[in-house]
Protein backbone atom coordinates (compact mmCIF):
# COMPACT_ATOMS: atom_id res chain seq x y z
CA UNK A 1 0.00 0.00 0.00
CA UNK A 2 1.05 3.35 -0.72
CA UNK A 3 2.80 4.97 2.18
CA UNK A 4 4.03 8.61 3.68
CA UNK A 5 3.38 10.27 0.49
CA UNK A 6 1.73 13.77 0.15
CA UNK A 7 -0.78 13.48 -2.58
CA UNK A 8 -2.67 15.61 -4.58
CA UNK A 9 -6.48 13.83 -5.93
CA UNK A 10 -8.06 16.36 -8.34
CA UNK A 11 -11.96 16.24 -8.38
CA UNK A 12 -11.34 14.34 -4.65
CA UNK A 13 -14.54 15.25 -3.75
CA UNK A 14 -16.31 13.09 -5.98
CA UNK A 15 -17.53 9.58 -6.30
CA UNK A 16 -14.18 7.63 -6.74
CA UNK A 17 -11.97 10.77 -5.73
CA UNK A 18 -13.55 10.40 -2.31
CA UNK A 19 -13.47 6.45 -2.11
CA UNK A 20 -9.58 6.95 -2.75
CA UNK A 21 -9.21 9.75 -0.07
CA UNK A 22 -10.45 7.27 2.51
CA UNK A 23 -8.22 4.29 1.10
CA UNK A 24 -5.09 6.36 1.01
CA UNK A 25 -5.78 8.41 4.13
CA UNK A 26 -4.47 6.53 7.15
CA UNK A 27 -1.05 6.37 5.56
CA UNK A 28 -0.63 9.32 3.77
CA UNK A 29 -0.61 13.24 3.79
CA UNK A 30 -3.85 13.84 1.43
CA UNK A 31 -4.60 17.35 -0.46
CA UNK A 32 -7.92 17.18 -2.91
CA UNK A 33 -8.47 19.97 -5.66
CA UNK A 34 -11.99 20.01 -6.59
CA UNK A 35 -14.78 22.84 -7.64
CA UNK A 36 -17.15 20.96 -6.35
CA UNK A 37 -19.45 21.60 -9.60
CA UNK A 38 -19.77 17.56 -8.90
CA UNK A 39 -18.19 16.84 -5.87
CA UNK A 40 -19.93 17.06 -2.04
CA UNK A 41 -18.00 18.20 0.76
CA UNK A 42 -20.11 15.97 2.61
CA UNK A 43 -18.12 12.94 0.28
CA UNK A 44 -15.16 14.14 2.46
CA UNK A 45 -16.34 14.71 5.71
CA UNK A 46 -14.81 12.86 8.40
CA UNK A 47 -11.61 12.71 6.62
CA UNK A 48 -8.62 14.61 7.55
CA UNK A 49 -7.78 16.28 3.94
CA UNK A 50 -6.04 19.71 2.97
CA UNK A 51 -9.15 20.49 0.45
CA UNK A 52 -8.59 23.53 -2.26
CA UNK A 53 -12.01 24.27 -3.36
CA UNK A 54 -10.82 25.72 -7.04
CA UNK A 55 -10.95 24.77 -10.26
CA UNK A 56 -7.87 22.41 -12.10
CA UNK A 57 -8.46 25.46 -14.94
CA UNK A 58 -7.07 28.11 -11.81
CA UNK A 59 -3.44 29.14 -12.50
CA UNK A 60 -3.20 30.47 -8.95
CA UNK A 61 -5.25 27.43 -7.39
CA UNK A 62 -2.21 25.37 -9.23
CA UNK A 63 0.64 27.47 -8.23
CA UNK A 64 -0.13 27.09 -4.83
CA UNK A 65 0.15 22.79 -4.74
CA UNK A 66 3.13 22.44 -2.66
CA UNK A 67 5.19 19.51 -2.09
CA UNK A 68 3.20 16.55 -3.65
CA UNK A 69 5.27 13.34 -4.53
CA UNK A 70 2.09 11.76 -6.61
CA UNK A 71 -1.30 12.97 -8.14
CA UNK A 72 -4.07 11.22 -9.25
CA UNK A 73 -6.08 13.06 -11.74
CA UNK A 74 -9.42 11.97 -11.57
CA UNK A 75 -11.55 15.83 -12.09
CA UNK A 76 -13.51 15.77 -14.71
CA UNK A 77 -17.16 16.19 -16.51
CA UNK A 78 -17.62 12.47 -16.87
CA UNK A 79 -20.75 12.72 -18.81
CA UNK A 80 -20.80 11.29 -22.74
CA UNK A 81 -23.91 12.87 -23.12
CA UNK A 82 -22.90 16.43 -21.29
CA UNK A 83 -19.63 15.92 -23.92
CA UNK A 84 -21.47 15.77 -27.18
CA UNK A 85 -23.70 19.02 -26.09
CA UNK A 86 -21.08 20.72 -24.99
CA UNK A 87 -17.60 19.51 -26.70
CA UNK A 88 -16.11 22.52 -26.39
CA UNK A 89 -16.61 23.15 -22.86
CA UNK A 90 -15.80 19.77 -21.56
CA UNK A 91 -12.78 19.43 -23.78
CA UNK A 92 -11.39 22.75 -21.38
CA UNK A 93 -12.27 20.44 -18.21
CA UNK A 94 -11.05 17.29 -19.67
CA UNK A 95 -8.32 17.95 -21.74
CA UNK A 96 -7.01 21.47 -21.34
CA UNK A 97 -7.34 20.91 -17.48
CA UNK A 98 -4.69 17.44 -18.33
CA UNK A 99 -2.24 19.65 -19.67
CA UNK A 100 -2.80 22.62 -17.12
CA UNK A 101 -1.85 19.40 -14.17
CA UNK A 102 0.92 18.08 -16.31
CA UNK A 103 2.58 21.99 -16.45
CA UNK A 104 2.32 22.11 -12.95
CA UNK A 105 3.78 19.24 -12.12
CA UNK A 106 6.61 20.35 -14.82
CA UNK A 107 7.37 23.30 -13.02
CA UNK A 108 7.40 21.74 -9.37
CA UNK A 109 9.45 18.59 -10.24
CA UNK A 110 6.42 16.18 -8.97
CA UNK A 111 7.52 12.96 -10.70
CA UNK A 112 4.32 10.72 -11.25
CA UNK A 113 0.59 11.02 -12.09
CA UNK A 114 -2.15 8.24 -12.29
CA UNK A 115 -5.29 9.40 -14.53
CA UNK A 116 -8.31 8.24 -14.46
CA UNK A 117 -9.11 7.40 -18.37
CA UNK A 118 -11.99 5.81 -19.00
CA UNK A 119 -12.94 2.05 -21.34
CA UNK A 120 -14.85 4.85 -23.55
CA UNK A 121 -11.48 5.18 -25.58
CA UNK A 122 -11.79 1.80 -26.81
CA UNK A 123 -15.63 2.33 -29.43
CA UNK A 124 -17.72 -0.38 -29.92
CA UNK A 125 -14.93 -3.02 -30.25
CA UNK A 126 -15.85 -6.12 -32.12
CA UNK A 127 -13.27 -7.89 -29.89
CA UNK A 128 -14.36 -9.06 -26.20
CA UNK A 129 -12.73 -8.98 -23.54
CA UNK A 130 -10.48 -6.03 -24.50
CA UNK A 131 -7.28 -5.41 -23.63
CA UNK A 132 -4.86 -2.34 -24.01
CA UNK A 133 -3.04 -3.18 -27.39
CA UNK A 134 -6.65 -2.73 -28.94
CA UNK A 135 -6.85 -0.17 -31.23
CA UNK A 136 -8.90 2.89 -29.51
CA UNK A 137 -12.18 4.05 -31.89
CA UNK A 138 -13.15 6.85 -29.61
CA UNK A 139 -17.23 7.79 -30.51
CA UNK A 140 -17.63 10.82 -28.34
CA UNK A 141 -16.00 13.82 -27.76
CA UNK A 142 -15.83 12.86 -23.80
CA UNK A 143 -13.53 9.54 -25.31
CA UNK A 144 -11.51 11.31 -27.28
CA UNK A 145 -10.80 14.06 -24.28
CA UNK A 146 -9.54 10.95 -22.61
CA UNK A 147 -7.64 9.47 -25.28
CA UNK A 148 -6.23 13.24 -25.76
CA UNK A 149 -5.06 13.33 -22.17
CA UNK A 150 -3.56 9.74 -22.32
CA UNK A 151 -1.46 10.66 -25.64
CA UNK A 152 -0.47 14.05 -23.58
CA UNK A 153 0.72 12.33 -20.30
CA UNK A 154 2.78 9.99 -23.01
CA UNK A 155 4.15 12.97 -24.07
CA UNK A 156 4.87 14.50 -20.82
CA UNK A 157 6.78 10.81 -19.95
CA UNK A 158 9.01 10.70 -22.78
CA UNK A 159 9.24 14.29 -23.42
CA UNK A 160 10.17 15.67 -19.73
CA UNK A 161 10.62 12.44 -17.57
CA UNK A 162 7.01 12.77 -15.56
CA UNK A 163 6.34 8.79 -14.90
CA UNK A 164 2.43 9.19 -16.26
CA UNK A 165 0.09 6.17 -16.59
CA UNK A 166 -3.22 6.45 -17.44
CA UNK A 167 -6.06 3.44 -15.72
CA UNK A 168 -8.82 2.83 -18.07
CA UNK A 169 -11.87 2.40 -15.78
CA UNK A 170 -14.62 0.24 -16.73
CA UNK A 171 -18.02 0.52 -15.07
CA UNK A 172 -17.00 2.09 -11.39
CA UNK A 173 -19.77 1.59 -8.96
CA UNK A 174 -19.94 1.73 -5.20
CA UNK A 175 -20.68 3.77 -2.22
CA UNK A 176 -20.80 7.91 -3.12
CA UNK A 177 -21.89 7.44 -6.82
CA UNK A 178 -24.80 9.74 -6.84
CA UNK A 179 -28.19 8.52 -7.48
CA UNK A 180 -29.79 11.81 -8.26
CA UNK A 181 -27.37 12.68 -10.95
CA UNK A 182 -28.65 13.30 -14.65
CA UNK A 183 -25.78 11.27 -15.77
CA UNK A 184 -25.74 8.77 -13.14
CA UNK A 185 -24.55 5.38 -13.69
CA UNK A 186 -27.13 2.55 -14.04
CA UNK A 187 -26.15 0.98 -10.90
CA UNK A 188 -27.43 3.47 -8.77
CA UNK A 189 -30.11 4.33 -10.46
CA UNK A 190 -31.74 0.87 -10.18
CA UNK A 191 -30.77 0.96 -6.40
CA UNK A 192 -32.80 3.29 -5.91
CA UNK A 193 -35.90 2.36 -8.30
CA UNK A 194 -35.96 -0.93 -6.32
CA UNK A 195 -36.17 1.00 -3.10
CA UNK A 196 -38.44 2.86 -3.97
CA UNK A 197 -40.32 -0.13 -5.04
CA UNK A 198 -40.42 0.87 -8.53
CA UNK A 199 -39.55 -1.39 -11.57
CA UNK A 200 -35.94 -0.58 -13.17
CA UNK A 201 -36.06 0.56 -16.60
CA UNK A 202 -33.62 -1.57 -19.09
CA UNK A 203 -33.42 0.28 -22.47
CA UNK A 204 -33.45 -2.50 -25.26
CA UNK A 205 -33.52 -5.94 -24.26
CA UNK A 206 -31.51 -6.27 -21.52
CA UNK A 207 -28.89 -8.44 -23.30
CA UNK A 208 -26.07 -5.71 -23.53
CA UNK A 209 -23.25 -6.61 -21.37
CA UNK A 210 -20.85 -4.16 -19.15
CA UNK A 211 -17.83 -5.03 -16.63
CA UNK A 212 -18.78 -3.73 -13.50
CA UNK A 213 -16.00 -2.95 -10.53
CA UNK A 214 -16.61 -2.00 -7.28
CA UNK A 215 -15.06 1.26 -6.25
CA UNK A 216 -13.26 -0.57 -3.47
CA UNK A 217 -11.52 -2.75 -5.71
CA UNK A 218 -10.59 -0.22 -7.75
CA UNK A 219 -9.12 2.30 -5.50
CA UNK A 220 -6.35 -0.48 -4.70
CA UNK A 221 -5.20 -1.15 -7.95
CA UNK A 222 -4.43 2.44 -8.23
CA UNK A 223 -2.65 2.67 -5.17
CA UNK A 224 -0.76 -0.25 -6.07
CA UNK A 225 -0.01 1.25 -9.37
CA UNK A 226 1.00 4.43 -7.90
CA UNK A 227 3.36 2.41 -5.74
CA UNK A 228 5.06 0.45 -8.61
CA UNK A 229 5.34 2.72 -10.95
CA UNK A 230 5.48 0.23 -13.86
CA UNK A 231 6.70 1.13 -17.06
CA UNK A 232 3.21 0.07 -19.05
CA UNK A 233 1.65 3.39 -19.70
CA UNK A 234 -2.13 2.00 -19.45
CA UNK A 235 -4.02 -0.43 -17.47
CA UNK A 236 -7.70 -1.75 -17.54
CA UNK A 237 -9.39 -1.80 -14.05
CA UNK A 238 -12.46 -3.66 -14.70
CA UNK A 239 -14.21 -6.40 -12.47
CA UNK A 240 -13.59 -9.05 -15.81
CA UNK A 241 -16.70 -10.35 -15.54
CA UNK A 242 -19.13 -9.81 -18.24
CA UNK A 243 -22.53 -9.28 -16.62
CA UNK A 244 -25.89 -8.21 -18.97
CA UNK A 245 -28.40 -5.58 -17.80
CA UNK A 246 -30.76 -8.34 -17.03
CA UNK A 247 -28.77 -10.10 -14.39
CA UNK A 248 -27.58 -6.82 -12.98
CA UNK A 249 -31.33 -5.75 -12.71
CA UNK A 250 -32.37 -9.51 -11.15
CA UNK A 251 -29.67 -9.35 -8.48
CA UNK A 252 -30.69 -5.87 -7.28
CA UNK A 253 -34.43 -6.72 -7.25
CA UNK A 254 -33.26 -9.70 -5.55
CA UNK A 255 -30.69 -7.96 -3.04
CA UNK A 256 -33.52 -5.02 -2.03
CA UNK A 257 -36.30 -7.25 -1.78
CA UNK A 258 -38.06 -5.25 -4.55
CA UNK A 259 -40.93 -7.37 -5.81
CA UNK A 260 -40.76 -5.65 -9.25
CA UNK A 261 -39.89 -6.84 -12.63
CA UNK A 262 -38.36 -4.59 -15.28
CA UNK A 263 -39.53 -2.17 -17.01
CA UNK A 264 -38.23 -2.36 -20.67
CA UNK A 265 -38.26 0.80 -23.11
CA UNK A 266 -36.78 1.44 -26.39
CA UNK A 267 -33.01 0.52 -27.02
CA UNK A 268 -30.87 4.08 -26.76
CA UNK A 269 -29.10 4.96 -29.96
CA UNK A 270 -25.50 4.48 -29.96
CA UNK A 271 -25.05 1.94 -26.92
CA UNK A 272 -22.69 -0.36 -26.78
CA UNK A 273 -23.66 -4.15 -26.83
CA UNK A 274 -20.56 -5.84 -25.12
CA UNK A 275 -17.77 -4.43 -22.80
CA UNK A 276 -15.56 -6.37 -20.87
CA UNK A 277 -12.29 -5.76 -19.62
CA UNK A 278 -8.92 -8.25 -20.17
CA UNK A 279 -7.65 -7.58 -16.73
CA UNK A 280 -4.69 -10.05 -17.13
CA UNK A 281 -1.89 -6.82 -17.33
CA UNK A 282 -2.95 -5.17 -14.03
CA UNK A 283 -3.43 -8.76 -12.18
CA UNK A 284 0.85 -8.87 -13.39
CA UNK A 285 1.16 -6.28 -10.61
CA UNK A 286 -0.86 -8.69 -8.15
CA UNK A 287 -3.87 -7.39 -8.35
CA UNK A 288 -7.32 -9.17 -8.39
CA UNK A 289 -10.87 -7.75 -7.49
CA UNK A 290 -12.24 -9.10 -4.00
CA UNK A 291 -15.14 -8.29 -4.37
CA UNK A 292 -18.51 -10.29 -6.28
CA UNK A 293 -20.83 -8.51 -7.72
CA UNK A 294 -23.66 -9.51 -5.30
CA UNK A 295 -21.16 -8.36 -2.65
CA UNK A 296 -20.71 -4.73 -3.87
CA UNK A 297 -24.22 -4.53 -4.59
CA UNK A 298 -25.07 -5.68 -0.91
CA UNK A 299 -22.73 -3.06 0.29
CA UNK A 300 -23.77 0.00 -1.98
CA UNK A 301 -27.73 -1.00 -1.26
CA UNK A 302 -26.81 -0.56 2.11
CA UNK A 303 -25.14 2.69 1.96
CA UNK A 304 -28.14 4.13 -0.37
CA UNK A 305 -30.02 3.11 2.44
CA UNK A 306 -28.49 5.10 5.06
CA UNK A 307 -27.97 8.08 3.20
CA UNK A 308 -31.41 9.03 2.16
N1 LIG B 1 -17.67 6.31 -12.64
C1 LIG B 1 -17.22 5.55 -13.65
O1 LIG B 1 -17.74 4.45 -13.91
C2 LIG B 1 -16.05 6.02 -14.48
C3 LIG B 1 -15.67 5.24 -15.59
C4 LIG B 1 -14.60 5.65 -16.36
C5 LIG B 1 -13.88 6.79 -16.02
N2 LIG B 1 -14.28 7.54 -14.95
C6 LIG B 1 -13.50 8.75 -14.65
O2 LIG B 1 -13.16 8.75 -13.26
C7 LIG B 1 -13.10 10.10 -12.78
C8 LIG B 1 -13.98 10.25 -11.56
O3 LIG B 1 -15.32 9.95 -11.93
P1 LIG B 1 -16.51 9.90 -10.88
O4 LIG B 1 -17.44 8.84 -11.32
O5 LIG B 1 -15.97 9.91 -9.49
O6 LIG B 1 -17.23 11.29 -11.21
P2 LIG B 1 -17.65 12.49 -10.24
O7 LIG B 1 -18.47 13.43 -11.04
O8 LIG B 1 -18.25 11.96 -8.97
O9 LIG B 1 -16.24 13.16 -9.92
C9 LIG B 1 -15.63 14.13 -10.73
C10 LIG B 1 -15.13 15.23 -9.82
O10 LIG B 1 -14.42 16.20 -10.59
C11 LIG B 1 -14.80 17.49 -10.11
N3 LIG B 1 -14.57 18.44 -11.19
C12 LIG B 1 -15.23 18.58 -12.37
N4 LIG B 1 -14.71 19.60 -13.09
C13 LIG B 1 -13.69 20.12 -12.33
C14 LIG B 1 -12.77 21.18 -12.53
N5 LIG B 1 -12.78 21.93 -13.64
N6 LIG B 1 -11.87 21.44 -11.56
C15 LIG B 1 -11.84 20.69 -10.41
N7 LIG B 1 -12.69 19.68 -10.18
C16 LIG B 1 -13.60 19.40 -11.13
C17 LIG B 1 -16.26 17.35 -9.73
O11 LIG B 1 -16.70 18.37 -8.84
C18 LIG B 1 -16.27 15.97 -9.10
O12 LIG B 1 -15.99 16.03 -7.70
C19 LIG B 1 -13.51 10.98 -13.96
O13 LIG B 1 -12.33 11.45 -14.58
C20 LIG B 1 -14.27 10.04 -14.88
O14 LIG B 1 -14.21 10.47 -16.21
C21 LIG B 1 -15.34 7.19 -14.19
Amino acid sequence: MLKDRRILITGGAGFIGSNLAEYLKESNDLVVLDDFSLGKKENLSGLDVEIISASILDDSALNSIEDVDVVFHLAAVPGVQDSIERPLETSMTNFIGTVKILEMMRKKDIPSIIFASSCAVYGNTEKVPVDESTCPEPLSPYASQKLASENMIKNYREIYGIKGISARFFNVYGPKQDPNSEYSAVIPKFIRRCIEEKSPVIYGDGKQTRDFVYVKDLVRALSLIAEKLPDEHVFNIGSGVETSINELAETIINETGCGKEPEYREKRAGEVERSLADIGHIKGLGWKPEYSLKDGIKETIEWMRRSR
